[in-house]
């Protein structure tokens, strides 16, 4: 049945300001565990070492706007978040200092024939967000996660393998050399503040009682299990955003690594947290 007649079926409520779903459609996203979805058009990313999958970002642009908002992703890579936000017909802007992967967000909007509304920014995202004209609606983003590509095992998957994210990895590849990138910083710390002060940023771009989501998972700094994500909500808290829950995006065809094998318990993440906020 298509997708119209199905939603003329469905029940609006016309106080709804924060998005164009029915009730049932609502419920659906409310819930704390998403399986993480494919989709054919998510392969031309990965010729960037951590896409998002364009479902994901589709529901979550889907929740948090109406059609014709405004959605910043300050770290964009490959473009994912404008991939979604046009086919969600929302206007997208993405901002990534590595001008690589700005050349590869516009190729994938133009090969795909989204390039309407959907804006790529080249530069330091801590710069640019305070440049751009007027306010945003929705922010949804993935910093890079402090160094870790500079280990061992980071880098890009086999494109080559039939099941591209089951792939082995390529070797490394990180993100720039540029002292301004997020997962450049030597130390944890640096990492967090400077995150910190994107999103300081990004906080007086969001018009008021509207939400950002920052999508990271735990991770190891200097070999040890972290609890990023539990930084990244007091850092958010800090700056004012009000923290409003952890949505667990299962990845469950991941590869397994044997870390600690035999000898210690060391976990293979395979999940991410969707940390949701609203400025309030
Ligand atoms: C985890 S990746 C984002 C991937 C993206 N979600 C996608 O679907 O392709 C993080 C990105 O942040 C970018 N980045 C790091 N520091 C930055 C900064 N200061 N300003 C803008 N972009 C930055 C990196 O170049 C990298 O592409």
């Amino acid at each position: 049945m298509p997708e119209k007649k199905l939603r003329k079926k469905e029940k609006y409520d016309k106080r709804n300001a924060l998005n164009d779903l029915s009730g049932r459609e609502w419920l659906l996203l409310t819930k704390s565990i998403w399986i993480s979805e494919k989709n054919g058009d998510d392969k031309f990313a990965f010729q960037h070492p951590a896409p998002f999958l364009i479902n994901d970002i589709r529901k979550l642009i889907r929740f948090f706007t109406k059609e014709n908002m405004v959605v910043l992703d300050p770290f964009c890579g490959s473009g994912t978040t404008l991939v979604a936000s046009a086919r969600e017909n929302r206007k997208g802007i993405g901002i990534d200092l590595n001008k690589k992967y700005c050349q590869m967000s516009r190729k994938r909007l133009q090969d795909l024939k989204l390039k309407k509304n959907q804006q790529v920014i080249y530069g330091d995202s801590l710069k640019k967000t305070s440049e751009i004209k007027g306010k945003i609606d929705y922010c949804v983003t993935s910093p890079p996660y402090h160094n870790i590509l500079r280990h061992n095992g980071g880098g890009l998957r086999d494109a080559k393998n039939k099941n591209v994210r089951n792939g082995s990895r390529l070797g490394v590849e990180y993100y720039s050399n540029d002292k301004r990138d997020l997962g450049n910083q030597a130390q944890y710390k640096d990492f967090l503040r400077l995150l910190k002060e994107v999103m300081v940023e990004v906080y007086k771009k969001l018009r008021e009682k509207k939400y950002c989501s920052i999508i990271i998972s735990d991770f190891t700094v200097n070999k040890k299990e972290t609890n990023a994500s539990g930084d990244v909500i007091r850092l958010m808290q800090d700056i004012g955003f009000v923290f409003e829950g952890a949505v667990v995006l299962v990845q469950d065809n991941k590869p397994l690594y044997p870390f600690g094998y035999p000898y210690a318990y060391k976990m293979n993440h395979h999940h991410q947290y969707i940390l949701n906020f609203k400025k309030s």
